[in-house]
């Protein structure tokens, strides 16, 4: 990876993990319990990739990006609490994320459990402080994040998700599709969405954003599915070969690594098409569908 792109994520995400530091409370807070929970999920070593690509999209529409850490550090909060509760012995039952034992591991699955419902709540609290627009509102934000977040979106996909494990249930490409979409695409899309809205982006900005997100997004997780066969657990710091141990649906399942790569590839071509009416200042998110393509955790 180029070294200035490479200290540019470092960079990135230590502005993220200042602004989470600023927004959740303390470990000492009453009760301790669930504040420390909380940030042992939160503080346990994340790629920050949504975060970043808000600022990134607030970069690319020409916007202040102090103004997107509110929306970077809502799109993390929202995305932990869907990996603690993505891991529970009800979900994916797994024993190790972030390369640390898992929420439900470390505290049990009734404090694991809170951990994600009090993660889920405090991004909105958290997203509440963005600063409004000509074009956008603090409810402009909410509607957003709360779409996407909710039954027609993430929580909608993880349904899908779970119906689509066992060998006796084949999910048509199609279907795969909608999920990861859903499961996956629609949080990266309103993190890019956010960091526009931040920026005050026309529609036409607003839309390309859109749209490389979906793109992105997709890639994102197929590359996620294709990580699951070919890495160690070492490596991803999650256990590896998990989707292949329940019969998940998954595209390296119904396609085949090298099919699944180049459609990933494909993908990634597309989104950095949508970026065109962003123009120069689109920059950084090139680099960064390049480098989610190309990730090896
Ligand atoms: C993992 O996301 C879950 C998926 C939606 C595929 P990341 O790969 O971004 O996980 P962290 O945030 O770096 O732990
Ligand atoms: C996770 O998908 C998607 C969400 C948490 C919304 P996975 O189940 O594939 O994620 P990993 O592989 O456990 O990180
Ligand atoms: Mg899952
Ligand atoms: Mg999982
Ligand atoms: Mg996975």
């Amino acid at each position: 990876m180029d070294k200035e792109f490479k200290s540019y994520l470092k960079s990135e995400a230590k502005r993220v993990d200042r602004a989470l530091r600023g927004c959740l409370p303390t470990a000492r807070t009453r009760p301790p319990t669930i504040h420390e929970a909380m940030r042992y999920s939160i503080f346990a070593g994340g790629k920050r990739l949504r975060p970043i690509l808000c600022l990134a999209a607030c970069e690319a529409a020409d916007g202040d990006t102090e103004n997107a850490l509110a929306p970077a550090a809502a799109v993390e909060c929202i995305h932990t609490y869907s990996l603690i509760h993505d891991d529970l012995p009800c979900m994916d039952d797994d024993d190790l994320r972030r390369g640390m034992p898992t929420s439900h591991k470390k505290f049990g699955e009734g404090v694991a459990v809170l951990a994600g419902d009090a993660l889920l709540t405090v991004a909105f609290e958290i997203l509440a402080q963005t600063p409004v627009t000509k074009r956008y509102s603090c409810a402009d934000y909410v509607k957003e994040l709360a779409v996407t977040s909710g039954s027609r979106h993430l929580i909608g996909g993880q349904v899908m998700d779970l119906e689509g494990e066992g060998a006796d249930v084949s999910l048509t490409l199609k279907q795969l599709e909608y999920i990861h979409l859903s499961k996956t695409a629609a949080l990266l899309t309103s993190s890019l969405r956010l960091g526009g809205m931040v920026a005050n982006a026309t529609p036409k900005k607003l839309e390309a954003l859109t749209v490389f997100g979906r793109s992105v997004g997709l890639a994102f997780q197929v590359i996620d599915d294709i990580l699951d066969v070919t890495q160690s657990s070492e490596k991803l710091g999650k256990s590896a070969g998990k989707d292949l141990a329940v019969d998940k649906s998954t595209y390296p399942a119904l396609l085949g690594i090298e099919k699944s790569r180049a459609l990933a590839g494909q993908l990634t071509a597309q989104a950095l098409l949508a970026l065109k009416p962003l123009g120069k200042k689109a920059q950084r998110l090139e680099q960064l569908a390049g480098y989610l393509l190309a990730r090896d955790y």
